[in-house]
């Protein structure tokens, strides 16, 4: 009797082992062919890709880290820490306070199409191949008016700081990327009382677009992308490369468009001839993105579509 137990006991021991291992590796798959977050990991991308680490801002986690809240300081040149609590309650007192793309698991395949301001979009034709993604995730000033043929017409995020902000539709999410303290603030003024009409330089003191589909990043990630991703270099990431990388953690096949030169090497923007500014000088070290990006191509993390 006594040994019978022991056998019923070590059966349900190991039956609950393998429900916990099949639960464990469901939750890493998706519905598409290739996932995101496959069980089979290269090691290259185990060791940068954590997915624990917060995307979206909320009341709940809110709080910084000691490292975050050092290097978002740094990043403003001052303390953040007079007015951030009372910042982050008129927040999520206008916009959603929700727990976004925690529905990775088994049934789930979202496509996405990342795209960058790149003049290699021109004459690319790419826009039905970009509109057919679920989610076509735009940045700073990019614009589709006139641009349809080569970068689509869609539009689900559309990612700005101030100084790059555009007016939107209703069927857009606004995504904030804030660099400092002032970012949220000119967030609230935008919806409210439009007294915000200067950070560094002129800004837009009103924004079209819907309030509850605004969500902000946070500063963790933003940290997370400089310090593991791009290895701290350059002074902080571009936009174009923080979206990227958010992107492998909301979806789960992600194609990119519009990063890098064009064929000619410039680095233009597909909607300004005139704007030949190497990505590389200034703030950001546009070819270690670069190659970061190529590298998440080879593995067959993401599909890179040049333009030529
Ligand atoms: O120039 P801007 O920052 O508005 O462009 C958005 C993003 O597109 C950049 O952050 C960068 O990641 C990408 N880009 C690029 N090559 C260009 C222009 C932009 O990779 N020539």
């Amino acid at each position: 009797m006594v040994v019978q137990t022991k056998w019923l006991f070590v059966g349900i021991i190991i039956i609950c082992l393998v429900q916990i291992k099949l639960n464990l590796d469901s939750e890493e798959m998706c519905a598409c062919i290739h996932c995101m977050a496959g069980s089979k990991e290269d090691p290259w991308f185990l060791e940068r890709y954590k997915n624990l680490v917060p995307k979206l801002l909320s009341r709940q986690n809110s709080e910084f880290s000691p490292n975050t809240q050092k290097w978002w300081e740094q990043l403003q040149g001052g303390s953040s820490e007079k007015n951030y609590s009372a910042v982050v309650e008129t927040l999520f007192s206008l916009f959603p306070d929700e727990e976004h793309y925690s529905d990775a698991g088994p049934h789930r395949c979202r496509t996405c199409a990342v795209v960058g301001n790149s003049g290699n979009l021109e004459g690319s034709h790419y826009g039905p191949l970009i509109d057919a993604h679920d989610f076509v995730i735009r940045m700073n000033k990019a614009p589709t008016a006139g641009f349809e043929k080569d970068v689509g017409s869609k539009t689900t995020h559309h990612a700005i700081y101030p100084e790059s902000a555009v007016d939107m539709d209703n069927s857009t999410h606004l995504v904030l990327v804030p660099f400092k303290i002032l970012d949220l603030e000119w967030l609230i003024s935008v919806f409210t009382t439009k007294h915000i009409t200067r950070t560094y330089t002129g800004v837009k003191s009103t924004v079209q677009a819907d309030m509850d589909k605004v969500m902000i990043l946070h500063p963790e990630f933003m940290r997370y992308v400089y310090e593991v991703w791009l290895q701290k270099q350059g002074k902080y990431p571009s936009t174009g490369f923080i979206m990227l990388v958010l992107s492998l953690h909301i979806c789960d096949q992600v194609n990119v468009f519009g990063f890098g030169a064009s064929k000619d090497g410039n680095w233009h923007h597909y909607y300004d001839k005139r704007y030949h500014q190497h990505l590389n000088t200034g703030v950001h070290r546009g070819s270690a993105e670069y190659n970061i990006t190529l590298k998440l191509h080879q593995k067959n993390k993401i599909q890179m579509y040049k333009g030529w």
